[in-house]
């Protein structure tokens, strides 16, 4: 049973109104954006870690000013999110030791590892790729700090997504050896790519409300299938093999049809047993620690003005 008060409420949302920090909203609307916006914020600063460990080691000085713009840009995406997040009433300490504590997730993809220069092309064009496919219908989302957030991010993001389609072009281009590095890291992060987009529809828990609350615009499973038929012709392209034996066109649903990941493994990198949980865990716990004596600092700095400014 609806009160009058969720009914008006999801009127406005039906109607295509946005929601904003101050106004009435259902306890369960809330909850689910501070669990969605959180988990989104913290998927940006971990994902960081994969592509900040290449920085030193980017071929030329233009890949590295490149990518190291990309990684800035991660950061800036997560300070969006966390305040987006704040704006429905969780702090940023509590965010992030429901982090650190492994009570909040994040996105499964940064749980594997980034082992060669043409994985930097692969986590652009097919982690990026994926990121874009889920994030621009998010910047109709019914809450409009996430809404308004989504705008830039998206923004960024495609570039991010055309560097590293950049870098699997070059590499495609290259030597035999090279190609091979290419096609190795397409095989190794494309069912991890597609299970970004979480498990099947019919296993999704919170799709059904959250699409209703326009939390989220699409279903799991739509998102999947438009990022692999956007994807296996940027395969093709760059002479390169989806590792996915059942990949065929049907002409029938004007989709492809396609190999499900392995949702095993899905629910066991999401559970914190992925091949790098631990490792991009334990570096984010480091960098918070490492970081006490500078936000005290800040915290000092804040105090004294405030009382130089009130004396
Ligand atoms: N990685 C980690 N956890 C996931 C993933 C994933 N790829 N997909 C689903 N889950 C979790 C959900 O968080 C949920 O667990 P919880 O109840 O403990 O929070 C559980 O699996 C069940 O999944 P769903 O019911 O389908 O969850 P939901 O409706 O939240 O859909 C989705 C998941 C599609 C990721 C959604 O939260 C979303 O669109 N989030 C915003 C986008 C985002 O976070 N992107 C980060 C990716 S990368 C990047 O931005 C750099």
């Amino acid at each position: 049973e609806m009160t009058p008060e969720e009914i008006a409420f999801q009127e406005r949302i039906d109607r295509g109104e946005k929601i904003e920090p101050k106004e009435w909203m259902p306890e369960g609307y809330r909850k689910t954006l501070i669990r969605q916006v959180g988990q989104h914020a913290h998927s940006e600063i971990v994902g960081q870690l994969p592509e900040g460990n290449w920085i030193t080691r980017a071929p030329t000085l233009e890949r590295k000013a490149i990518l190291l713009a990309k990684v800035q840009d991660e950061a800036g995406h997560g300070l969006y999110l966390y305040s987006a997040a704040e704006t429905l009433g969780v702090s940023r300490d509590e965010l992030l030791e429901a982090l650190h504590s492994g009570k909040m997730k994040y996105s499964s993809i940064f749980n594997y590892p980034t082992l060669t220069w043409a994985d930097m092309g692969a986590v652009g064009w097919l982690v990026d790729g994926a990121a874009i496919m889920n994030q621009v219908p998010l910047q109709r989302t019914s809450y409009g700090p996430y809404s308004r957030a989504m705008i830039r991010i998206c923004k960024e993001e495609s570039f991010h997504q055309r560097q590293g389609y950049d870098i699997m072009m070059k590499m495609c281009a290259g030597t035999p050896e090279q190609k091979a590095m290419a096609q190795d890291a397409l095989n190794r992060f494309w069912y991890p790519a597609l299970m970004m987009f979480g498990p099947s529809d019919k296993d999704s828990v919170h799709s059904a409300q959250s699409m209703a609350w326009k939390i989220k615009m699409n279903t799991n499973d739509e998102l999947r299938q438009k990022f692999v038929d956007q994807t296996v012709p940027q395969a093709k392209y760059l002479g390169l093999t989806v590792p996915d034996d059942n990949l065929v066109w049907n002409e029938e649903k004007g989709g492809h049809d396609f190999s499900e990941p392995d949702w095993a493994e899905f629910y066991d990198v999401i559970a914190g047993n992925g091949p790098c949980n631990a490792e991009r865990l334990g570096a984010r716990v480091t960098a918070w620690e490492e970081g006490a004596w500078f936000r005290e600092g800040l915290v000092a700095h804040a105090r004294k003005a405030e009382a130089r400014r009130t004396s």
